[in-house]
């Protein structure tokens, strides 16, 4: 459930009407609803309220400050993957025993600054990561909490390039050399074992995978007890998807994946962490742009917007489909055109549907991409140099800028000549 609902026939974000964020901000913009992020926190909050939790939102779905220190004040955890994810998750107010640091390549610097600045468990990947994990902790006069993430070799059956948890990716340590590298992690003097940690992958839309991989860690810790090792949280991951559609095929809720949860380690008596990065930020978000021209083609016809891939890349990298609505509802029964939609950018790959069903429309008029709110901002470029597009907070009847556009003067500015030119 989101809070993008047309009120007296204009899409509004609670009670704010699209079309007066985009008079007063122009498009294209990014436009949150701090109901539904709230909303989508309490769900989790409530899926796992049967244990001992955290719930650490995954900053790269969206790293927006606001966003941030909306959900950190509603006592969300963060998972961070870089010192910069670390240093926005910090300046949002989030403590950092409520910091969870995952990724394969954590440098010395990274962990340093961690390590200094506080935090609650490194996720480690791997046993030259563990290494260097030990020996900047032992610099510092430090033990670092870790949790190691193995990687369980399931099919998460989700988008190839978003799947984590077979063994031929890249992420964690392979389930069957996982207690020889607990033991060894436990005998480096900069490293405290705290837990496990899984991530098989990000839009799941079947709870059958997350059931065969939290079977293997179940097993696991108590195999790891059995040697010794004081296993006491246990950090599930993300992952879980979200309607793109709306259609009868929603994946399941967070309240199932809970009890997902409950039935595969409920008895094990651990903390359990989880990383929801899209469920709680997809749906809270829309893309708003314009139509700039209507061009007529050989053989269709084609939206231009004032939005492109280099500002939401999900449906050119990905081949993802974002519903796309008109800010002013259409009458019911209206007629429908059929547009090829695209942005601006000189790339054929620019493209965000082919045949999509709109009511007809003409230059300026606004539309909206759905679920845009996770893995949308984020991945912006300025390629073609167009300035990365501001984002909106609503709240209520009121709203406010969080990231303004950037002025062309200041793109420019961040360069520098050299001396000889
Ligand atoms: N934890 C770890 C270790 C992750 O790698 C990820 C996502 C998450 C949590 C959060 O997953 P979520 O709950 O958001 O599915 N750019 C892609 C998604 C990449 C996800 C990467 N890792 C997209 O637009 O679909």
């Amino acid at each position: 459930m989101d809070h993008f609902t047309y009120r007296a026939g204009v899409l509004c974000a609670e009670e704010v009407p699209l079309s007066l964020i985009a008079a007063d901000v122009g498009t294209p913009v990014y436009v949150y609803s701090t109901a539904t992020l709230t909303r989508h926190f309490k769900v989790f909050q409530e899926a796992l309220s049967w244990t001992d939790h955290l719930i650490c939102y995954a900053v790269k779905a969206n790293s927006n400050i606001a966003v941030l220190k909306l959900l950190g004040d509603l006592g969300a955890g963060m998972d961070v993957v870089s010192i910069g994810e670390y240093a926005r998750a910090r300046a949002a107010g989030v403590p950092g025993e409520r910091i969870v640091f995952s990724g394969v390549g954590k440098t010395r610097e990274e962990m340093r600054l961690a390590l200094e600045g506080g935090i609650r468990q490194f996720n480690v990947e791997s046993e030259p990561e563990l290494l260097a994990l030990s020996e900047v902790a032992t610099s510092l006069n430090l033990r670092a909490p870790v949790a190691l993430r193995v990687n369980p070799d399931v099919d998460a059956k989700t988008h190839e390039k978003i799947a984590t948890g077979k063994s031929e990716n890249k992420f964690g340590i392979p389930i069957a050399r996982a207690r020889e590298v607990y033991a060894g992690a436990a005998a480096l003097s900069g490293i405290e074992i705290c837990g496990i940690d899984m991530h098989i992958g990000s839009q799941l839309t079947d709870l059958d995978p997350y059931r065969q991989a939290y079977a293997k860690m179940a097993t696991l810790t108590r195999a790891l007890r059995d040697d010794g090792h004081d296993i006491r949280r246990l950090d599930m991951g993300g992952g879980l998807g979200i309607p793109y559609r709306r259609d009868n095929n929603a994946p399941p809720l967070p309240i199932e994946y809970g009890q997902v949860i409950r039935e595969a380690v409920g008895d094990l008596g651990c903390e359990i962490d989880i990383e929801p990065g899209r469920n709680i930020a997809g749906n809270s978000g829309v893309l708003l742009s314009s139509v700039i021209y209507v061009k007529r083609g050989g053989d269709r016809d084609f939206l231009i917007l004032d939005a492109a891939m280099n500002d939401l890349i999900r449906p050119a990298m990905y081949g993802a489909h974002h519903d796309l609505v008109p800010v002013i509802e259409a009458a019911p029964g209206a007629d429908r055109a059929a547009y090829d939609v695209v942005g601006p950018v000189c790339e054929t790959g620019d493209i965000f549907e082919k045949g999509a069903a709109l009511p007809p429309l003409g230059p300026g008029q606004l539309v909206a991409f759905r679920s845009a709110g996770a893995y949308g901002a984020v991945m912006a470029s300025e390629y073609n140099t167009r300035p990365l597009i501001p984002e909106v907070l609503v709240h209520g009847d009121q709203f406010a800028v969080i990231r303004p556009r950037p002025s062309l003067e200041e793109i420019l500015a961040r360069e520098a000549l050299p001396e000889w030119l």
